[in-house]
This record gives structure tokens, C-alpha cells and sequence, in this order.
């Protein structure tokens, strides 16, 4: 067996994901919440015997041909661990995912970001090819993370798991080394269709001024400039969805405007994360003969700009 490397320390200026250090278990006991203690099937929440104790097996595991890699997760300005993310070995070159963020650091995307990080380093340190996660149908934040870190809905294992002594259903979410970056319309567009109906219409109109020139957005969740538009409801004929796009989404010259008196860089066509990408909710289904409100599509964040060119290729997005 090769020696195994030192556990790095993984960072983008702002997530870092590190080796746990023993001062660590005097924070983050306090940090964790009845939330963690639920969704990981615990009786309580984790003392701190409870963590030295995983610590101590999370450096043996390391050690032990990296079968488990536990990260304690920090954020920048703030002292301590804000969560932890873990990837742990299965057979062919497969890797299970877990992460979690401490009650206080929740909603700023950190889990999305430093699972995207561990995914990185699975690829290309551990070798891994492919990586799956199992999220509880019902813990709807967690499922968000999967798919906000690039991960496929690729089905549900019904009645796989128990909960409290109740049998749950557990949806799977997978990431493969080779698949495309979601922040391209191939990976997104898969991404999508993992968790939307496959067959849907998508409908864009071509605004112009009295000089040629033809309104594009960009988009908070992929490089290319794209029509204005989206995906036409149900019961919906294509132009009506077309100016309905068009009205509810920032992409109106003077909506634009007003948006970029309020931020510059929101204005700036470059400027693609303005806002936080929008992803589709996976509901449940309605109970037979219910009435349900209309569907809505993800609501993609754009942000318009006239292009200089007199004339662009249509070219339908998601
Ligand atoms: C699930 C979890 C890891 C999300 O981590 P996070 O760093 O808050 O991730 P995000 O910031 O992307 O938030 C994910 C979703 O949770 C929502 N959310 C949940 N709790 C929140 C809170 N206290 N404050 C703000 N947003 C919260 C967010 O709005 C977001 O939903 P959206 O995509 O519709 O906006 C975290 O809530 C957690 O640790 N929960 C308890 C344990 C758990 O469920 N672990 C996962 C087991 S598979």
C-alpha cells in the first residue's frame, strides 16, 4: 500500500474544508442542533466525548487508506468549524456523501459550496468516479444541497431507510467525474431534467430596438446570453408565455435599469452570480382530485443587455 498523503486544506478564499483539530471539540458541540441529531437518526445531540470520539475516528479512517475523509468546514471571519462534510469510500470506485452546516451558518450556501469542494477533491485525489448521496425525501434543504453542488436526481429508494422506527423513503442524488459543470447548458440542462418533466416547451421572443439591436439576459446559472423566455405552463399557448416571461422577469429595459441604480454590478453582463441561481422544488403529488396551483418552472435570474449586433440565432434554453 502506497503512504497516504497528509489530509489538505481545501480553500476558495471564503470555504475551507480542513482536517479536524482537537481544540474543535470545545466549539462544535454547542453548534449542533435537534435538526443534525433528526436527520442523522440519533437519540441526541453529539457531546463533546461524543466528538472526540469521531474525531479520533475520523484521523484512523484517513489513515487507514482514506476509506472515510471527514472536513471540518470553516467559513471566512468566523472562528471554528460552521459544518462538516464527509466522503466515504464504497466498492468501484464510488463515493457516499454527507454534509451538514451548523444552525447558525445556515442559508449562505456554505454546504453547496464545500460539497462542491469535496467533490473536487474525490475526483481527483481519491481517484473516484462517481459520487451518490442519500438525501430523506422529506428534508427538502437537503436536497436543495444536492443539487445546488451539481448533483442528479436519479431516483427515490422507497422504504430504504428507518427514521425514528418509520420506514422512509430516501431520494438518490448523483454527481459523475465526467459529467458536465452545471454553470453550462449541458450540465444544467441534465440537471433539470433530473428533476422536471422531460418533455416541456420553452418559448423565447426576440426583442428589438429601432436599431437593430435585439435584447439578450444573462443568466445567474450558465455562461451563455440567451432570448428572454421560459418554459410555457400548462394550458399556456406559447406568446402569452413569451410576454409573461418577459413582464416577470428583470429583463424589461427599465426594470434593468432601475435594477442597476440599485447595484451596478448587477447590471454588468459578466456578472453571472448576481443573483442565486434558481433551482426547481420538487413537490409532492397532489392527492387525487385535488386542485392544484400551476406548476411554476425554476425561475432563472436574468438580467438583459442589447446586444450591439444587428441580428442573433434563436436557439432554445431550459
Ligand atoms: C441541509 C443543510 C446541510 C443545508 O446547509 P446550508 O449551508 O444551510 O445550505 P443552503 O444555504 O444552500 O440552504 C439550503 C436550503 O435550506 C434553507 N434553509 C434551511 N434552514 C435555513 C436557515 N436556518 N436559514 C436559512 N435558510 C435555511 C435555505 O433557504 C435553502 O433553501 P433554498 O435553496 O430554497 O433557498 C443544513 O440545513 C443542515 O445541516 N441541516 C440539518 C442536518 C441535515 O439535514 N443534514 C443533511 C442530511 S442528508
Amino acid at each position: 500500500m502506497t503512504a497516504v498523503p497528509p489530509q489538505p486544506t481545501l480553500t476558495d478564499g471564503e470555504i475551507t474544508l480542513r482536517p479536524w483539530r482537537d481544540d474543535d471539540v470545545d466549539l462544535a458541540p454547542a453548534l449542533e442542533d435537534e435538526q443534525i441529531a433528526h436527520w442523522s437518526g440519533s437519540p441526541r445531540v453529539s457531546t463533546r466525548d461524543d466528538l472526540a470520539a469521531a474525531v479520533r475516528r475520523w484521523h484512523e479512517q484517513y489513515d487507514d487508506d482514506r476509506s472515510v475523509v471527514n472536513f471540518a468546514v470553516e467559513l471566512a471571519g468566523v472562528d471554528g468549524p460552521v459544518g462538516t462534510v464527509e466522503v466515504r469510500r464504497c466498492p468501484d470506485g464510488v463515493g457516499d456523501v454527507r454534509w451538514t452546516t451548523y444552525k447558525p451558518f445556515r442559508g449562505r450556501r456554505v454546504a453547496p459550496r464545500a460539497v462542491r469542494m469535496l467533490a473536487s477533491y474525490a475526483f481527483t485525489e481519491l481517484g473516484l468516479e462517481r459520487l451518490h448521496a442519500e438525501v430523506d425525501a422529506e428534508n427538502r434543504p437537503s436536497s436543495r444541497v444536492a443539487l445546488r453542488a451539481g448533483f442528479r436526481r436519479e431516483g427515490v429508494l422507497r422504504g430504504s431507510a428507518t427514521l425514528g422506527g418509520e420506514r422512509r423513503d430516501m431520494i438518490v442524488y448523483g454527481l459523475r467525474r465526467d459529467d458536465p459543470a452545471p454553470d453550462t447548458v449541458l450540465g444544467w440542462t441534465t440537471l433539470m431534467d433530473s428533476v422536471l418533466p422531460k418533455k416541456r416547451v420553452i418559448a423565447h421572443v426576440v426583442v428589438r430596438d429601432t436599431g437593430g439591436r435585439v435584447l439578450l439576459c444573462t443568466t445567474s446559472y450558465k455562461r451563455d446570453l440567451e432570448l428572454p423566455g421560459g418554459a410555457v405552463e400548462p394550458g399556456e399557448d406559447p406568446l402569452t408565455a413569451a410576454r409573461r416571461e418577459l413582464v416577470e422577469e428583470p429583463v424589461a429595459a427599465g426594470h434593468h435599469h432601475r435594477r442597476r441604480a440599485r447595484d451596478p454590478l448587477r447590471g454588468l453582463v459578466h456578472h453571472r452570480r448576481a443573483r442565486r441561481p434558481g433551482l426547481p422544488t420538487e413537490r409532492p403529488p397532489a392527492p387525487a382530485g385535488a386542485r392544484r396551483a400551476r406548476p411554476r418552472p425554476p425561475a432563472p435570474r436574468r438580467q438583459a443587455v442589447l446586444n450591439p449586433r444587428p441580428a442573433v440565432s434563436g436557439r432554445s434554453g431550459t
